[in-house]
């Protein structure tokens, strides 16, 4: 066994100035000086190192490395001015010949996602290199073994009676790997549900949070506040957020790691945003699709596990065998790119080749397509703007295929027409949507619930707050719709409590809502 490579960085400041050629004036790629070889806002700064013998700096005494143009444009990449930028002439998309090596601080790493992240750095070390990791602590064996084998310098765990787990099983992990007590270096370790906040906040190149519901609204933030690119897959930190989230993102700032919204966002380089007509989301449809609604009322817990094309966490495959998974994604192609509610379609297509689609005003669609292998968007959102070579294997045109699209049976599954109500309302009513989803997914997965009374019970909370719950939301006593007034962390989390609540409350009642 051996001991991660160290970084040997032999320079001081770094000044990119003149690296790169010009930097076009209009360009809005969001990457800022840094890749247009202008100078950044920021330098970043670097602590001298000598070969093999002195650490990188740690994480927090880092700067920003990028100076984020603010105020202007749509937040996601992909959306208006970015998406043009992105292939425009002069743009760092043509003049980058030799990627730079990106910090990244992975949130959610023994997930289904973060796992699969790092497979792409460790398959990339020349592109990426791991200096924090973030889990709840539910496998500290997993994590400290993530740890080493990247040179991880801080980890976070969110529950604080954990640190010890993850403590020893890195003194563990380094005594497996045959380190001697002198030479192990062992990461900083940050404990308590605040930590993957402070992670995320540290700065480096680009945060990836892959942690899984609503507890990944804050290091969100923390991350865009920070001036950090976010390579997001945690879609409910966003959906929740809502205006929250894209005010604090600068245009570009904001890279999508769901499979959807990275096709979204691929078909929309280079696209002048007023020749959208139309999103089109497409859906697996889960492992219950064509399905009548009385055929729903009896699946279990495994049959609702066991996914027909992707390998994911719990919660969200329960969320996609309701579809509520693709009501939550509606509600994010909105927030990314702006694109009005009647404008995003769901489809439906099996083979989860196709992952959406554009269609333009003048009749033309575009598609990206690729088997379904979430290390492809993981590694585009990672290097975004950039290709990683190899990422996942391509599709196989030698061979016969058919692909299939059908509309969405919005009778059996009700959960995007939901999310569609919930998200055109907009202010807290996202978050009471995802909250009372959320305690349902936990309560059908432990045999609590019945699968039909997901749904049941997320519309019966929704409709509640919508019609009147100042507890939920704060708005409607005025009479004025939730978007349209400021909202805040506090209204978001006290939504999310109130719908935990009122979903818990109709579970253990076991009543039937009306
Ligand atoms: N899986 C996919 O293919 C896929 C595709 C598209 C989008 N997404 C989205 O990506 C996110 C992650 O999905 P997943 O399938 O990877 O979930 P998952 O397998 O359940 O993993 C969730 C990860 O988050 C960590 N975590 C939970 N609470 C945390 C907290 N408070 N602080 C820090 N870390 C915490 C977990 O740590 P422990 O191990 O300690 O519990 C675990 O590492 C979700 O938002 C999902 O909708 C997933």
């Amino acid at each position: 066994m051996s001991t991660p490579p160290d970084v040997a960085l032999s320079v001081v400041r770094v000044s990119y100035s003149g690296r790169l050629g010009y930097r076009p004036p209009d360009c809005a790629c969001g990457w800022g000086a840094l890749r247009h070889g202008g100078r950044p806002a920021r330098r970043h700064v670097y602590v001298a190192q000598r070969p093999l013998t002195w650490r990188r700096a740690p994480v927090k005494e880092r700067s920003a490395t990028f100076s984020w143009r603010r105020g202007t444009g749509l937040r996601g990449v992909g959306a208006r001015d970015d998406v043009a930028a992105g292939t425009r002439p002069g743009c760092h998309n043509r003049l980058v010949t030799a990627p730079v090596r990106r910090d990244v601080v992975i949130l959610g790493s023994t997930g289904s996602v973060g796992t699969q992240a790092l497979d792409v750095v460790a398959a990339n070390r020349d592109r990426f290199a791991v200096v924090g990791l973030a889990s709840g602590g539910r496998r500290p064996e997993l994590l400290a073994a993530q740890a080493l084998e990247h040179g991880v310098e801080v980890l976070a765990v969110a529950r604080a009676s954990a640190a010890q787990d993850v403590q020893l099983a890195l003194y563990a992990e380094a005594t497996r790997r045959g380190w001697s007590q002198g030479n192990a270096r062992l990461p900083r370790l940050l404990a308590g549900p605040d930590a993957p906040t402070e992670l995320a906040g540290l700065g480096c190149d680009v945060v990836l949070n892959a942690m899984d519901g609503a507890a990944g609204l804050s290091p969100t933030l923390a991350a865009l506040q920070a001036g950090t690119p976010l390579a997001l897959a945690n879609k409910e930190s966003l959906i929740i957020g809502g205006e929250l989230v894209t005010a604090a993102a600068a245009p570009g700032q904001l890279v999508p790691v769901d499979s959807e919204h990275s096709a979204l966002a691929q078909a929309l380089r280079g696209e002048d945003p007023a020749d959208i007509a139309r999103l089109v989301v497409t859906a697996s449809g889960g492992p219950f699709r064509g399905r009548t609604r009385a055929e729903l009322a009896d699946v279990t817990p495994e049959q609702a596990l066991a996914h027909p094309t992707w390998a994911m966490g719990p919660v969200i495959t329960v969320n996609s065998a309701t579809l509520m998974n693709k009501g939550l994604e509606v509600i994010e192609a909105h927030l990314l790119f702006g694109i009005d509610f009647g404008r995003i379609e769901v489809v439906v297509h099996p083979q989860s080749v196709v992952h959406s689609m554009v269609e333009f005003v003048d009749g033309s669609t575009i598609a990206q397509a690729s088997p379904p292998d979430m290390r492809l968007p993981i590694a585009l959102g990672l290097g975004w703007p950039q290709r990683v070579p190899g990422a996942a294997p391509p599709c196989d045109w030698t061979a016969a295929t058919a692909w299939d699209f059908a509309p969405l049976d919005d009778e059996a599954f009700p959960a995007v027409r939901l999310a569609r109500l919930a998200g055109a309302r907009g202010g807290t009513a996202p978050a009471v949507l995802n909250a009372a989803n959320e305690v349902c997914v936990e309560a059908f997965l432990t045999g609590r619930l019945g699968f039909l009374a997901i749904g049941d019970i997320v519309g019966a909370v929704l409709a509640e707050a919508l019609a009147e719950a100042p507890a939920a939301d704060p708005v409607p006593s005025s009479g004025e719709p939730a978007a349209r007034q400021p909202l805040t962390v506090d209204a978001v989390l006290a939504a999310d409590r109130w719908a935990r609540e009122r979903a818990g409350a109709l579970v253990e009642s076991g009543r039937e809502p009306s």
